[in-house]
């Protein structure tokens, strides 16, 4: 039982994605399973050809990790891997296009456009801003298309601050998603498919100390509270379960993914994104649903592994 934990890689979210693997290498081998950690580097391909584990346990989070390429590489030299295939990551890592083929099955998103950085030069820009904040209203949230661990992402509340907020995403991406910014509860519904078929964990609620659920926030122990199960009526829980079981199924998810919703005012749940390679840090909520659904954390890391071999 020779599992290789991916971890670090070369995204913004190197040193979340390293505390992940940490978490899942040393649940592995709690449980007595052989497991290391390798980094998504230059000296990947060496290191599977000289020392071939049995299966790999991807934990990379954002571009490489998520958008399908390492594992494009996993599938070209034949090893099996967790999760979802590299098509599938491609379209849930580009958040537009999760977000229409999500929408196409019923659920709602919150109206956003995507603002390419060479439309948004100097020349013109302020007329297409105004244009933006005319359809969309406010506030508005930016976000890159593709990237996570909120990195980028900036809550707009005036016209005069959605020109500031384009500038610090463009830092991270090249196009912005710049969204309508629902305001109600911030949930995160995981799905685990250990062999018959997906289904979902209860939710999480995130309620972030300052109210906005940044990088500090989602990775400093004590500065967000999480409930689970969320504190929603039964009928808008279920919702979310299906909101995050039809993202998996629309986007060709496999073995885990998790899925942020927002259940506005009226209890209406919209759809945002949903993550291939979910954080398992300490303060994550993905191993926090696990251990609610009364399920072992590293008794599902070993399943998802064991599985992935079958
Ligand atoms: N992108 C981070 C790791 C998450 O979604 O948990
Ligand atoms: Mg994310």
């Amino acid at each position: 039982n020779r599992v290789l934990v991916l971890a670090g890689g070369m995204s913004p979210e190197h040193e979340v994605s390293l505390r992940s693997g940490r978490r899942v290498v040393e649940s592995l081998r709690r449980l007595g399973v052989e497991a290391q950690t390798a980094d998504a580097d230059s000296v990947l391909l060496d290191t599977l050809a000289a020392d071939p584990p049995q299966v790999v346990f991807p934990v990379l989070h954002g571009a490489s990790g998520e958008d399908g390429a390492i594992r494009e590489t996993l599938d070209l030299v034949g090893v099996p891997y967790v999760g979802a295939p590299p098509q599938s990551c491609r379209m849930a890592f580009a958040k537009p296009t999760a977000k229409s083929l999500v929408a196409a099955r019923g659920i709602a998103v919150p109206r956003g456009v995507a603002l390419p950085r060479t439309v948004f030069s100097d020349l013109g820009a302020k007329a297409l801003l105004e244009r933006v904040i005319a359809t969309l209203g406010l506030p508005l949230f930016v976000k890159p298309d593709q990237g996570g661990s909120a990195f980028g992402a900036t809550a707009v509340d005036d016209a005069a601050a959605l020109s500031s907020a384009l500038v610090s995403c463009f830092a991270y991406s090249s196009t912005a998603l710049i969204e309508q910014r629902v305001s109600g509860t911030e949930i995160s519904v995981g799905v685990l498919d250990l062999g018959d078929g997906p289904f979902a964990l209860p939710a999480v609620e995130i309620v972030p100390d300052g109210g906005v659920y940044d990088y500090a926030a989602r990775y400093t122990a004590g500065k967000t509270e999480f409930f689970c199960p969320a504190r929603l009526p039964e009928d808008v829980a279920a919702a979310a379960a299906h909101a995050a079981i039809t993202a998996h199924q629309a986007l060709g998810l496999r073995d885990v993914s998790r899925t942020d919703l927002i259940v506005d005012r009226d209890g209406r749940v919209c759809f945002l994104e949903a993550n291939v390679a979910p954080g398992m840090t300490e303060t994550s909520t993905l191993p926090l649903a696990v251990e609610a659904a009364g399920l072992d954390f590293a008794v599902v890391c070993r399943d998802l592994a064991h599985q992935a071999l079958l």
